[in-house]
């Protein structure tokens, strides 16, 4: 139907109905739990664990007032990923199994022991080769293959060096571990990134990212990396919000986690990068939204 042109009028920008103070949008939410043992729920409001590694773990490093995660907690778990098989990255995958049924994505190189070592059923595997995409219900997933850092001492078959005597599969898990680092970008249904980075290849993961753009970046604050380290990695990265992981494992001079984020947010600043860290308090579940607010309430 043509517009009648002749009955257009002016806007009322004073109209009755009062103007709203502000609007947002739900992207996601998270907690981090240990580790680089992440939940997230998806937009699709299925729910992501990484790496499923918890405070009480007997490994764990933690102190005495470490909070642990009460199981009855957990809630849903519908997909889990895997970094790198050591034992901090897979070994409470039997309490995410007591509840659920989650999809296990890992590289294809250890599946099987991860099988084994947790008696996850091979079909909840799948099975990824670094450097493929992946399309799953929640997320579409870019894999990334890297290192793990160098932790001394030989890599070897039996895990003579990781042996864990009451499960025979771990020992190859943590030399597996050693050997590859799988870096993830996912892309969730609401189009948001997030790049989840481990290990020592920051390059790798750089040019694969190249031109792409992350939202959110998990960068792993590896155990040695000053602030200004870790400054670089993420700008080199990308992304608008920055969260540690694996962060657990500190030194006297980096266990205050929030300082390490003031000077790293300092870094940034002062060489006017749009990337801001965050340090989540563990196990608090957070909101990441988009939104509109007036500059007054800033
Ligand atoms: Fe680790």
């Amino acid at each position: 139907m043509a517009t009648d042109i002749r009955a257009i009028k002016a806007l009322n920008d004073f109209p009755e109905t009062p103007y709203e103070k502000a609007a947002s949008q739900n992207v996601l939410e998270f907690r981090w739990i240990h580790g680089q043992c992440f939940q997230f729920r998806l937009p699709d409001g299925k729910v992501l664990m990484t790496d499923p590694f918890l405070p009480q773990n007997p490994k764990a490093w933690r102190r005495e007032d470490t909070p642990v995660l009460d199981l009855n907690e957990l809630g849903p778990v519908d997909y889990v990923t895997i970094n790198h098989s050591h034992f901090d990255h897979t070994s409470d995958l039997p309490a995410v199994f007591k509840e659920n049924s989650p999809i296990v994505i890992c590289d294809r190189i250890f599946a099987r022991e991860l099988s084994a070592a947790y008696q996850v059923p091979e079909y909840n595997i799948w099975p990824i080769v670094p450097g493929m995409t992946y399309q799953f219900d929640s997320f579409r997933l870019d894999t990334v293959a890297g290192k793990h850092n160098d932790i001394g001492g030989p890599c070897d078959l039996e895990g003579a060096r990781f042996i864990d005597p009451e499960n025979a599969m771990v020992g190859p898990l943590n030399s597996y571990g050693c050997l590859f680092n799988t870096s993830f970008l996912f892309t969730l249904t609401n189009h948001y990134r997030i790049g989840f980075a481990a290990g020592v290849d920051v390059k790798g993961m750089a040019e694969a990212w190249k031109g792409i753009g992350i939202d959110l970046l998990l960068r792993q604050r590896l155990v040695y990396a000053k602030p200004e380290e870790y400054a670089e990695d993420c700008k080199l990265l990308g992304g608008q919000l920055i969260v540690p992981m694996h962060h657990d494992a500190a030194f006297d001079w980096n266990a205050d986690m929030n300082a390490y984020a003031l000077d790293v947010n300092g870094l940034l600043r002062q060489d006017g990068v749009p990337m801001a860290m965050f340090n989540p308090q563990r196990l608090k579940w957070y909101k990441v939204q988009t939104s509109i607010c007036a500059e007054a309430m800033l």
